[in-house]
């Protein structure tokens, strides 16, 4: 969800631009701008609708801006449909070449409409239906009273509401860029001589490792290899940077087609690296969350609040969670958490309690997210610090927001995701969860440390499992492209079967464009069975035993009206063969961690009926990396 670049050194400005606005392409955009001043103070700014490419090919690479300072956006449309005239940077004034003030945003002005009245009464005039061309105006009608920078940053902060990082540069500091954030993520690279900024660490990755992470309500000058931060008062603050330790290598393709398949294959070592850092001498170990195991016996239940796949990581933490360590849980959309004035715990809730609003202290509300920046996960997240609740955020991004909001973190290990489809941060969530799960069991004293070590055990033969799994992905390709040509396609499995059902019906939808939803099987003749047809694709999963038999019923009923069967079962049930018109076996391992194999040769079969379909499978239409509105 849009994208923003920026640089001040010694060096031309479009290229590294250029440069850095490719590595957020995976946030999702559809069209695209850069701004950049020469040496004469001229601002020149050039957007392009469509891809990056074509800005590329507008200006030459780049080389046609010469300047040392500029700002790069990519713009994921709100408001305005994509096009030239409503892509940034925007400019407050169109009659000249040295426009006061030029900037770019991410995020959304919820009073955007009231501020432009109020701009307009003023006598601003408008080209563009955003409101990030309100943004601007608004700041340079403050700029023009003050002269100030800041100032007109600090006083445009308190009248905007939603959620922003902004970029600007001012005609009076043509060596500054500066910058304001509130819920929406920024950073800014140094060196000695040169200074980056960007919505992302891949897009500066390869010229910097030491990076600041800009705080919510902070206020940012920028100049070459000098930075300085201010808050909302115009306060001066210390920050300390820090340094990144992926490698720029972990951001590209590496040799491989797309991203997402090179995701998929970096699974055995996201899964590894995770667990890695929560067990120690066969048992699980949390003290890099800082969750203490005296909190954890007093808990008196769970809420998981998330979205997308990072929900579907919930509803199989639900089972592992209740099913291994007898603790209630209820899992929750974050969209829907943050506005429905959850009551207490429902486990707490009996004849002689009247429920009634307010903290749940002595809850835990846990948070999954990959990027740590989606809107309504940190909107959950401060919902339930608000109540009263303990926190605890699992997160695959260092220094997101929710990662630096929440009591405890719990850093997943998948490195830098760039593909749209999550598959790898998924997966070590996915073994997060176990370990968490495990250890709960421990500490609460429903399984013994014996048990433990054997199911850690377990836990540790994932990664290898997971490379034989990938070994078979030839078959998964040849069934994918058989398929080519499905309309609709149903996902069936019970208990944590179904869990898995629910990630890779998303994965086939979203990266494919394949109408597909998973059900509970037990639920299917409650209704969806009517939309079988003659050859429409139901992929069951089936590695649970006690509710195998089940499923395997359920199957019936639909290849008895006509639905052509894909399963995905564990070695040794070869009687589902009889069955299913094309199986797939994963090895055998302890029924709670089948989910991290089951789901293998279904983002296989999302990304091979993608490509099958010729579909931009890393950037799917419509979709954004990082959700980072409502
Ligand atoms: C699907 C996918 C999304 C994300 C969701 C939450 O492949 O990636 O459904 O899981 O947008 O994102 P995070 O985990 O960043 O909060």
């Amino acid at each position: 969800m849009c994208g923003i670049t920026g640089y001040v050194g010694h060096e031309e400005a479009a290229p590294i631009l250029l440069d850095g606005l490719s590595k957020l392409e995976y946030r999702g955009y559809d069209s695209a701008g850069i701004a950049v001043r020469d040496n004469d103070g001229k601002v020149r700014v050039v957007k392009a609708k469509g891809r990056l490419k074509i800005l590329s090919e507008k200006t030459d690479g780049g080389t046609t801006l010469p300047g040392h300072i500029g700002i790069g956006h990519t713009r994921w449309a709100t408001h305005g449909e994509p096009s030239e005239a409503n892509a940034h940077p925007h400019i407050s004034d169109e009659s000249s070449d040295s426009s006061a003030v030029v900037g770019v945003h991410n995020g959304i002005i919820e009073n955007y409409h009231e501020l432009k009245e109020k701009l307009i009464a003023k006598g601003y005039k408008f080209y563009s239906d955003t409101d990030t061309e309100v943004a601007v105006k608004l700041v340079d009608s403050y700029y023009r009273e003050s002269g100030s920078p800041l100032e007109a940053l600090e006083k445009s902060m308190v009248v905007i509401r939603g959620s922003y990082a902004l970029a600007f540069m001012f005609k009076d500091y043509p060596d500054e860029i500066w910058t304001a954030r509130k819920d929406s993520p920024m950073i800014i690279g140094v060196t000695n001589d040169e200074s980056f900024i960007a919505s992302d660490v891949p897009a500066i990755l390869k010229r910097t490792r030491t990076v600041y992470y800009v705080d919510n309500l902070e206020i940012c000058r920028v100049r070459a290899g000098d930075v300085k931060f201010y808050n909302i008062e115009g306060e001066s603050r210390p920050k300390e940077a820090v340094s990144i330790s992926w490698d720029a290598q972990a951001a590209e393709k590496d040799g491989y087609e797309h991203f997402m398949i090179k995701e998929i294959h970096e699974q055995p070592k996201a899964v590894y690296d995770t667990l890695s850092t929560l067990l120690k001498d066969g048992l699980t170990d949390l003290s890099s969350t800082g969750l203490e195991d005296s909190l954890i016996r007093n808990f008196r239940g769970v809420t998981i609040a998330a979205c997308g796949s990072a929900w579907h990581v919930g509803i199989e933490a639900q089972y592992l969670l209740e099913g291994l360590a007898r603790i209630p849980v209820r899992v929750e959309l974050a969209s829907e958490y943050r506005y429905r004035d959850p009551l207490p715990g429902f486990w707490e809730m009996n004849s002689d309690t009247a429920p009634a609003a307010g903290p749940v202290a002595g809850d835990l509300v846990i948070i999954i997210s990959q990027s740590g920046e989606t809107a309504d996960s940190l909107a959950a997240l401060r919902e339930a610090k608000k109540r009263g609740a303990h926190t605890l955020a699992i997160v695959n991004v260092l220094g997101s927001s929710i990662a630096r909001e929440a009591e405890f973190v719990l850093y997943t290990h998948a490195g830098p995701e760039i593909a749209v489809a999550t598959t790898k941060a998924y997966s070590a969530q996915l073994v997060a969860i176990d370990a968490l799960a495990l250890h709960f069991a421990r500490v609460r004293g429903v399984i013994t440390e014996d048990k433990e070590r054997q199911m850690t055990a377990e836990l540790m033969t994932i990664p290898d499992k997971i490379r034989t799994l990938l070994e078979e992905k030839d078959r998964i390709q040849w069934f994918a492209s058989k398929k080519i040509n499905t309309r609709d396609a149903f996902f069936i499995g019970r208990g944590l079967d179904y869990a898995v059902c629910l990630e890779g019906s998303l994965k086939m939808k979203e990266v494919s464009y394949v109408h597909s939803e998973a059900y509970a099987s037990g639920e299917l003749k409650h209704g969806t069975i009517s939309l079988l047809e003659q050859g429409t694709l139901v992929v069951s999963v089936l590695t649970q035993n006690r509710v195998l038999e089940k499923t395997l019923s359920n199957m019936v009923e639909c290849k008895s009206r006509g639905a052509y069967l894909m399963a995905v079962t564990t070695h040794g049930h070869f009687e589902v063969e009889d069955i299913a018109d094309f199986t797939v076996y994963i090895p055998k391992i302890d029924e709670h961690f089948a989910g991290s194999l089951a789901i293998i040769p279904l983002q296989l079969l999302g990304y091979y009926t993608s490509v099958a379909r010729g579909i931009d499978v890393d950037k799917p239409r419509n979709l954004a990396k990082s959700v980072t509105v409502e």
